[in-house]
């Protein structure tokens, strides 16, 4: 794909980028997990909440599809997906909005040699909102780009969502992420009130605090080429007293790339290299320092026959979880992995997936709330949510849900 007409845009530094994507305090597009600021993080939380909270009942859901039941939006989805695809589609539903999909470029005019762009543009003539996957890193990026261009010249254009983009940006997963973490640290359990679960662990571990700030992040598996370690590295390298583990085996492709390691570093994220899941750090066992564990599969779908070659030597089983290894982590610390996990290499096994710290199932459906939450934010009806939570329960979320 020729991207060259955007290039002197592609490379400029990510805060001019990032300015280019929003209106005053709101998203216009959602490409790069740097726009996932803290106070913007805080919000979309919350608005997430407010959301899972109302559709809990079937008065509380129509009232939630009433609030875009008048948008439309398109999911280019040219790389597999699973969970992106449909809990974008799930968060669209949620809020009333009417989606329509390409998920197979070779059944439509692609095949008669329209470009991607032209793609890009005749979805923006039918539908309101354009969510896009594409093996192509930077094309979500150009079409915010031909976007902007569109409305400088008082031309139609509508808000890009980037679903992940080739290896490089998977912004939504670490908002989904972020949502998990926050939810998590708030020790909102429904069985317990969330103070006695939090008292109860502050027992054993003096230091806890809520929410994702003074914590232990470990990373483990494909961290070189996995997008969504990256964008979610970048998200909590904001918050306060963090320390980051990164585990991964001795191949430079699959370990954290250094311009990430520096820019941690420069925002005073204690990052540490490690090179096993049984690995110490600062002389104990990383497994019992993590405040929360983040696996991922190494991604053999980006390997050339000389990497599969070499990965051929390298011992996965380090970077494995077992039901012993997870006997050494804390009691509350959740074992997340953004998925799909690899049914083979069994980075997790299933025989892990009822220990209650195991959330990747909640994780993947939080990804339903917090994507409803950007859908309703970049379409400026957050006041209408408000108002209808009111409604809804007689108090406003401020008052109810903090
Ligand atoms: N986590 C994630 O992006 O999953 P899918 O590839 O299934 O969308």
């Amino acid at each position: 794909m020729d991207l060259s007409a955007f290039q002197w845009q592609l490379d400029r530094p990510i805060r001019m980028k990032t300015a280019e994507f929003q209106k005053e305090d709101r998203l216009t597009h959602c490409i790069f997990a740097a726009q996932l600021t803290r106070p913007l993080l805080d919000k979309l939380c919350f608005i997430a909440e407010m959301i899972r909270v109302l559709s809990r009942t079937k008065e509380g859901s129509n009232k939630l599809r009433e609030l875009l039941s008048h948008k439309r939006a398109m999911l280019y989805f040219t790389q597999p997906s699973t969970r992106t695809f449909l809990s974008f589609m799930a968060a669209c539903q949620i809020l009333g909005i009417t989606c329509n999909d390409v998920r197979d470029p070779s059944v439509s005019s692609e095949v008669k040699k329209e470009s991607p762009m032209d793609s890009i543009r005749m979805f923006s003539s039918y539908f309101d909102l354009i969510i896009m996957r594409s093996n192509v890193s930077k094309f979500a990026e150009c079409c915010a780009y031909q976007m902007n261009d569109l409305a400088q010249n008082s031309m139609r254009s509508v808000p890009i969502i980037n679903g992940g983009a080739g290896s490089d940006e998977h912004p939504t997963q670490a908002l989904l992420d972020m949502y998990t973490i926050e939810r998590t640290f708030q020790f909102d359990h429904k069985e317990n009130s969330p103070r006695s679960r939090y008292m109860e662990m502050r027992r054993k571990y003096s230091d806890l605090t809520l929410g994702p700030d003074n914590k232990t992040y470990a990373f483990c598996g494909d961290l070189g080429r996995g997008r969504t370690v990256r964008s979610l590295a970048t998200v909590l390298g904001q918050y306060k007293n963090v320390t980051m583990c990164f585990i991964a085996p001795e191949d430079e492709t699959l370990q954290l790339d250094p311009d990430l390691r520096d820019n941690l570093i420069g925002k005073g994220v204690n990052v540490y290299e490690l090179d096993s899941l049984d690995a110490t750090v600062n002389g104990k066992p990383v497994l019992e320092e993590a405040d929360c564990l983040y696996m991922t599969r190494i991604q053999k779908e980006h390997d050339t026959p000389e990497l599969a070659a070499r990965y051929q030597q390298l011992d996965l089983s380090h970077y494995k979880l077992t039901l012993d290894r997870v006997s050494h982590m804390k009691d509350y610390a959740p074992i997340l992995h953004p998925f799909p996990r690899d049914s083979e290499e069994a980075e997790i096994p299933t025989d892990i997936d009822n220990d209650p710290r195991a959330m990747y199932f909640r994780q993947a459906r939080n990804g339903m709330w917090a994507r409803a939450a950007l859908l309703l934010h970049i379409a400026d009806a957050v006041d209408h949510l408000n108002v209808l939570y009111k409604e809804f329960y007689g108090v406003s979320a401020e008052e109810s849900l903090q």
